[in-house]
């Protein structure tokens, strides 16, 4: 992840007067038409203003969900027009196109600086998801500048994510740069000790996830479904617990890496167990000798959660992704709230900078109430885990090179 002095940002363009192409990400969550979580257009907000205070005719693309190149009248961006503008309070126009009948040209064409236009979802035109020069020609020919503030489409290499940044003066937004910052902190440039949560059913996806984390965390914290594999590869009994036994090795090997690496790896000590995965299911915490043939693993027990906490007093740094436990399912979400309240707490108090993200995660904590109180909830998903396996992210990277090109 660079650093907040590898790019450019809002800091160094004049666009008053200027015709400026904001990749948003307003892919949020709708259900009969209503958006249920307005924190990703909430984020946009402090760009798009700021953009239409300076004089600027501000053109918002973003997608909403995967509709493979053709128009979806049920991912149209419409609906959230409004709730766009309440969260700017400041009227916006959404523009109907399905990208080849010249109403997004003619649209910027009647606009006036300091209006906010929103452009209908982007991935309804075949060229978005391909990168296809001529779509990207078609979206650079409606701006004179780029602003990316979608750090959590980064992973994408799209004409409106990536493309379009090689052919215009490009300038990440407000939303991108916090979000860059908050990231660099934490695993490029942290204060130690560096502690990282990881959660999720299966160690097979998060696999690169871990390797990376290895060489760069001081101490990894392993729960949810995938701690399983590795006490059932230490010999452990799991019951019928969520584990994926033919990885058995590979988490041995995982265990023996992070040791060379320095990096020490934290399993449950305890676990929380019930025969049914049901709500309010009978459960008993045991250690993690005593799980029974007839038992699944559904939490991380209470002396874990102490465990995990004491390692959080002495972190300076945390990275979360992933919850501990069944934490959509009481009284299994225990484990994991109660060492994100730790997490909370101790950020709050200033005591530790804490970066969580990924669906799942966020869900917890919006769930808990305990978001705010962590230095920084990434809203990213997909982009979120690619940043934690290590991976170049496309339209971070370019906007990284545009960024060094122009300093030149
Ligand atoms: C997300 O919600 O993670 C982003 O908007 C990216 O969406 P995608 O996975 O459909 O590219």
């Amino acid at each position: 992840m660079p650093g907040p002095d590898r790019f450019q940002t809002l800091d160094n363009v004049d666009v008053a007067q200027k015709r400026v192409l904001v990749r948003a990400d307003l892919n949020v969550p709708l259900e009969s038409g209503i958006v249920r979580d307005a924190t990703r257009i909430e984020r946009i907000a402090p760009t798009l203003l700021e953009l239409a205070e300076q004089g600027a005719i501000v053109i918002v693309l973003s997608h909403l969900g995967r509709p493979k190149g053709t128009v979806v009248p049920s991912m149209s961006l419409a609906p959230v027009a409004g709730p766009l503008s309440v969260a700017l309070d400041h009227p916006v126009k959404f523009v109907v196109t399905d990208w080849t009948d010249g109403e997004a040209a003619r649209a910027v064409t009647k606009a006036r600086h300091g209006d906010i236009l929103l452009m209908e979802n982007t991935r309804f035109h075949p060229g978005e998801e391909t990168n296809q020069p001529a779509f990207v020609k078609t979206l650079m020919d409606l701006g004179d500048i780029y602003v990316n503030d979608a750090f959590s489409a980064a992973h994408r290499a799209h004409a409106s994510t990536e493309g379009l940044a090689w052919f215009l003066p490009s300038v990440a937004g407000r939303a991108m740069e916090k979000e860059m910052a908050a990231l660099h902190a934490a695993l490029d440039a942290p204060q130690r000790p560096l502690t990282a949560v990881i959660g999720g059913a299966k160690i097979s996806t998060k696999l690169d996830m871990i390797g990376h984390l290895c060489c760069k965390v001081d101490t990894l914290i392993i729960g949810g479904g995938m701690a399983n594999t590795f006490l059932h590869a230490q010999g452990h009994p799991i019951g019928r617990s969520l584990a994926e036994h033919d990885m058995a090795e590979h988490a041995l090997e995982i265990l023996e890496h992070a040791e060379s690496e320095g990096c020490k790896i934290v399993l449950p000590l305890d676990v929380v167990v019930a025969e049914d995965f049901k709500p309010h299911a009978h459960a008993r915490t045991v250690s993690i000798q005593e799980v029974t043939d007839k038992e699944m693993i559904l939490d991380v027990g209470p002396g874990t959660v102490e465990a995990i906490g004491k390692i959080f007093d002495n972190s300076k740094t945390l990275v979360w992704n992933g919850p501990l436990g069944a934490f959509e399912l009481p009284p299994f979400d225990a484990g994991t709230l109660g060492a994100a309240r730790k997490a909370a707490e101790l950020s709050k108090a200033g005591k530790l900078r804490s970066v969580a993200g990924g669906g799942d995660t966020v869900a917890a904590l919006n769930l808990a109430g305990l978001a705010d109180d962590f230095t920084y909830v990434s809203t990213a998903g997909g982009a979120f885990l690619e940043w934690l396996e290590g991976k170049t992210l496309p339209g971070v990277k370019v906007l990284e090179q545009c960024g060094a090109r122009a300093l030149k």
